[in-house]
């Protein structure tokens, strides 16, 4: 494990940061602003767990935090921030529009209100539909409701999640500002570079949720022996894997060892072992996946 130590003592606490923008009709950039590419998930964690895994994340140097209303989390989220002390304008804060609110404009207006609500702050800086609406005339309302979030500072950036390229394909026909992210699974057992680059040609960043694969490929052989060659754990390896195509990645704990763990992979070099990761691929999906629904 002193491979390890090391790479804790090399860690920057706050990573890279990357542009996020909404390309408008005419190919130009509007409302942009900055995201740290790493940050911590906290699907699954609640209650409790959750605004202890945030204060320790926080403590540790993160300052991007990516929830949902789906999580039932957010007041927890927002309970860690004020708890914090630390500056609101430091700390990246990414909601979400949940699937069965996602029916209009009105609606989407009035749930990204009860999610400030709900965290306590004023603004978010990223706001997500949380995937495809269900009923494809939904579609368009519901993302003319975002785009009204962003026009009146509500949010400081809109997006999606769980869009497939075909849905960020039909967004070209209706949407003022397309959107700054896409965020959906990726890891190196599901790399999908073909929705990647669609996310890239609509202007936007693929964001990696669930890069451990929701930790149901942590104890594979293959990672392992990769992992071991540059000492580091196999979990820094997949989070670093999808930092270095480019995804802002998110990785889930509420440990306060693997937090940290996770942290300490941005400073990890993957290089050597790059074409051995990319061979661990197998269309894995540890989720749902909805970029495939019509
Ligand atoms: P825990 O919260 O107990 O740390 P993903 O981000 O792909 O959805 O994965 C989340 C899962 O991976 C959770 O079960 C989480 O458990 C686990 N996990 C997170 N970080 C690590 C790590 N460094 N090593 C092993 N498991 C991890």
């Amino acid at each position: 494990m002193r491979e390890l130590h090391v790479l804790f003592l090399q860690a920057e606490p706050m990573g890279p940061h990357l542009s996020l923008a909404h390309m408008t009709s005419d190919g130009s950039k509007s409302y942009e602003s900055e995201i740290p590419q790493f940050g911590l998930g906290v699907f699954l964690a609640n209650g409790p767990d959750c605004k202890q895994a945030v204060r320790w994340a926080l403590d540790a140097g993160y300052r991007h935090i990516d929830t949902a209303r789906a999580y039932d989390n957010e007041k927890q989220v927002g309970e860690a921030i004020l708890e914090s002390e630390i500056e609101r304008s430091e700390i990246f804060v990414t909601s979400k529009l949940r699937r069965f609110h996602a029916v209009g404009y009105d609606e989407t207006i009035h749930r990204c209100k009860e999610s400030l609500e709900n965290l306590g702050l004023e603004y978010l800086d990223l706001f997500l539909v949380h995937a495809p609406p269900k009923d494809p005339y939904h579609r368009k309302p519901t993302w003319q409701g975002m785009e009204k979030c962003l026009e009146t500072g509500l949010v400081r950036a809109i997006g999606v999640s769980n869009y497939g390229a075909h849905h960020l394909d039909h967004m070209r026909s209706y949407a003022r500002y397309l959107p700054s992210v896409n965020q959906f699974e990726v890891h190196p057992w599901l790399q999908r570079p073909g929705l990647r680059a669609a996310t890239e040609a609509i202007g936007a960043i693929p964001e990696a949720y669930s890069p451990l694969a929701r930790g149901k490929k942590l104890d594979d052989p293959m990672l392992a022996s990769i992992a071991k060659k540059i000492g580091a754990s196999p979990a820094q390896v997949a989070i670093k894997w999808c930092l270095d195509q480019g995804c802002i990645t998110i990785p889930k704990s509420t440990n306060k060892n693997r937090i940290e763990e996770n942290l300490a992979a941005l400073n990890l070099d993957i290089s050597p072992v790059m074409a051995e990761i990319s061979s661990l691929e197998e269309n894995f999906v540890s989720g749902w996946d909805p970029t495939a629904e019509p």
